[in-house]
């Protein structure tokens, strides 16, 4: 096992109120990035759009990194998320035994599993950022892996729409501690990458659930569209979308979620964008 060099600072926690909080907390102390902060069980754990990310002791993954990204241009300060859930689904294939690629991502970057006509939710990105632009600026990005959680225990009101990576790779028990370790490890090889100016776009695009696909976007403004997803936008971040009066040329979607993805249907091919906008981080 490699030892990560590019962490300053690296704790494990036996329960916390949030690690985002740790993070932050750590980033207003002072401390250097990238720092990480994991968690067995969270008391007041947060997912986007204010809701709540609830699991059970020791059966996820639950951690925070916070990065000053003072070397990013705030419009690419997105890609922290993007490298930390590619980096993941990575390390998820390799410690469930799932073939490369089985881990989606669903814009902008919460972890899917697929199986034929199926999808459903492995894990989630919350990303908080203070200071963008300045000269001294900070994000945290927060995730939570669904690991070793069997579908027997299941909240009843979830399991239609999550899984874990034990149940994704056939009712094997996940090691938590080496998916983290392997995690770490990709997350060093692409931080150090995004350092020097390179993003690895071209697997980021390809991990899309979306692309090709009608979606329920549902807007900031708490309104609920029917669109088809046509990629996603490699400078901005943005979800790009057909546009809807002409039926061709396309929209980018700076902030949204995405309610629900149709599958019954096959996929419209994908057509590749550049554009401006922002997934957020
Ligand atoms: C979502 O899908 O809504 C995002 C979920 C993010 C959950 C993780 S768990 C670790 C970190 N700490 C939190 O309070 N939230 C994130």
């Amino acid at each position: 096992m490699t030892v990560a060099t590019f962490l300053s600072r690296r704790e494990r926690f036996a329960l916390v109120a949030s690690t985002n909080d740790i993070a932050r907390e750590w980033l207003a102390s002072d401390v250097p990035e990238v720092c990480l902060a994991v968690a067995d069980e969270q008391s007041a754990g947060r997912g986007r759009e204010g809701r709540a990310w609830l699991a059970p002791r020791g059966v996820g993954l639950l951690l925070s990194l916070g990065f000053r990204p003072a070397w990013l241009p705030p419009t690419q300060a997105w890609q922290l998320a993007a490298v930390t859930s590619l980096a993941m689904a990575e390390a998820g294939e390799e410690v469930a035994g799932l073939r490369p690629g089985a881990v989606r991502l669903k814009w902008p970057n919460d972890l899917y599993a697929e199986s034929g006509s199926n999808v459903a939710k492995l894990g989630g990105v919350l990303g908080e950022t203070d200071g963008l632009g300045t000269d001294d600026p900070r994000a945290i990005v927060g995730l939570g892996v669904n690991v070793d959680w069997r579908a027997a225990d299941f909240p009843a009101d979830l399991a239609g729409q999550m899984t874990s990576l034990r149940e994704a790779g056939g009712d094997h028990p996940i090691d938590r501690a080496a998916l983290l370790e392997s995690f770490v490890e990709r997350l060093e090889a692409s931080v150090v990458a995004l350092r020097a100016g390179r993003f690895d776009a071209p697997e980021w695009v390809a991990r899309q659930l979306t692309t090709g696909r009608l979606c329920w976007l549902e807007l900031p403004d708490g309104t609920v569209e029917t669109v088809r997803a046509v990629g996603v936008d490699t400078d901005s971040g943005a979800l790009l979308v057909e546009d809807p009066a002409t039926g061709n040329g396309q929209q980018k979607v700076h902030s949204g979620e995405i309610r629900h993805v149709r599958l019954s249907e096959p996929r419209v091919a994908a057509t590749s964008g550049k554009a401006a906008a922002r997934g957020g981080v």
